[in-house]
């Protein structure tokens, strides 16, 4: 918990809370009154002038808002006659997580596949750091690049080696030159704890290493977003543990994220968010201790009695 909240307060001083380290329009006022109450003016009305700004300072604070990374406004989805995604309506603050829980079948992976454009809802718009696109939009190749996405099955290349896993949308995508992609390439298993496999083959690698590849290849492309579709749940219990250490860090580090996952722990440890779906909409949100130990909706209550 001291980590999310360190977390939480770095993440806020580097972008919302320099108004509040900022007094000297206070202090001004302060002096300015002095001053000018020698000079005959109304000390009381200064005074009460004072306070106005004050308080205007305070809000100022407040309304430094950390700006919004994800926005998605109205978001429905339909295969056939089946609406699978609601009416969504999310917006996600930069560096924010967010975990996704629901029931099988509720709309969660779909809702991601949709945020990246892999599926093509038909009706919404979803913004990526301030830049709208309309889901009709014929320009989704460049939002997706903005995007990076972890599956729960990583599938990796099993002819290429780890290094030309990751690489390969650099090369490809990017136009980067090899030695560039490979030398990003090595940060990105360096942070992941791969990079003395490079040279092997996923074969040789077990699945949780594999998902810790896939998260290096995603985050090699510099994503603005990362999501996460039940990254552990193929793999074997203790094979977990390192990946959602991984994604731990990349939180820290202020990585604006989505997670579709059921591990608990994680949510209650890293999630500034929890949100519940259930029939293709969001119908709970909160904090994670505030869904896990007092959902609202029966709905989230029945489902977390289940799963808790
Ligand atoms: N390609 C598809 N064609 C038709 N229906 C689909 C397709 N993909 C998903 N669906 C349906 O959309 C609904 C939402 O599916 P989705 O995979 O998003 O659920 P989910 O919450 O991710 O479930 P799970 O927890 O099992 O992964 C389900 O009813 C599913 O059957
Ligand atoms: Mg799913």
């Amino acid at each position: 918990m001291v980590e999310i909240n360190d977390k939480y307060i770095e993440k806020k001083g580097a972008t919302g809370s320099k108004t509040k380290e900022e007094p000297a329009p206070k202090n001004i006022v302060v002096a300015n009154s002095i001053e000018e109450s020698s000079e005959g003016i109304d000390i009381a009305d200064r005074l009460k002038e004072e306070k106005i700004l004050e308080a205007d300072i305070e809000k100022k604070g407040d309304d430094l808002e950390i700006p919004i990374m994800i926005q998605i406004k109205n978001l429905s989805k339909w295969y056939g006659k089946h609406k699978v995604l609601k009416n969504i309506n999310l917006s996600v603050k930069t560096g924010e997580v967010v975990v996704v829980i629901g029931a099988s079948g509720s709309g969660k992976s779909t809702m991601l596949r949709c945020i990246n454009f892999l599926e093509k809802a038909q009706k919404g718009i979803i913004s990526i750091d301030g830049k709208e696109i309309s889901v009709k939009s014929k320009k989704l190749h460049l939002i997706r690049q903005e995007v990076g996405m972890v599956f729960q099955h990583f599938n990796l290349f099993p002819h290429r080696t780890i290094m030309g896993n990751v690489i390969e949308g650099l090369v490809k995508v990017k136009g980067m030159s090899s030695h560039e992609a490979i030398e990003r390439g090595k940060k990105m298993l360096d942070k992941v704890g791969m990079l003395e496999k490079a040279d092997t083959y996923p074969s040789m690698i077990s699945g949780g290493q594999q998902q810790r590849v896939a998260i290096a290849r995603a985050l090699a492309m510099e994503p603005k977003v990362m999501l996460f579709d039940e990254p552990t749940s193929a793999l074997d219990p203790e094979l977990v543990g390192d990946v959602l250490l991984v994604m731990k860090k990349l939180a820290k580090e202020g990585m604006t994220m989505i997670v579709v996952t059921h591990e608990m722990g994680f949510a209650r440890e890293v999630a500034d968010r929890v949100i519940f779906v259930d029939e293709g909409e969001v119908i709970e949100e909160g904090a994670p201790n505030i869904i896990f130990d007092n959902a609202q909706n029966p709905r989230t209550k029945e489902f977390l009695s289940k799963i808790l």
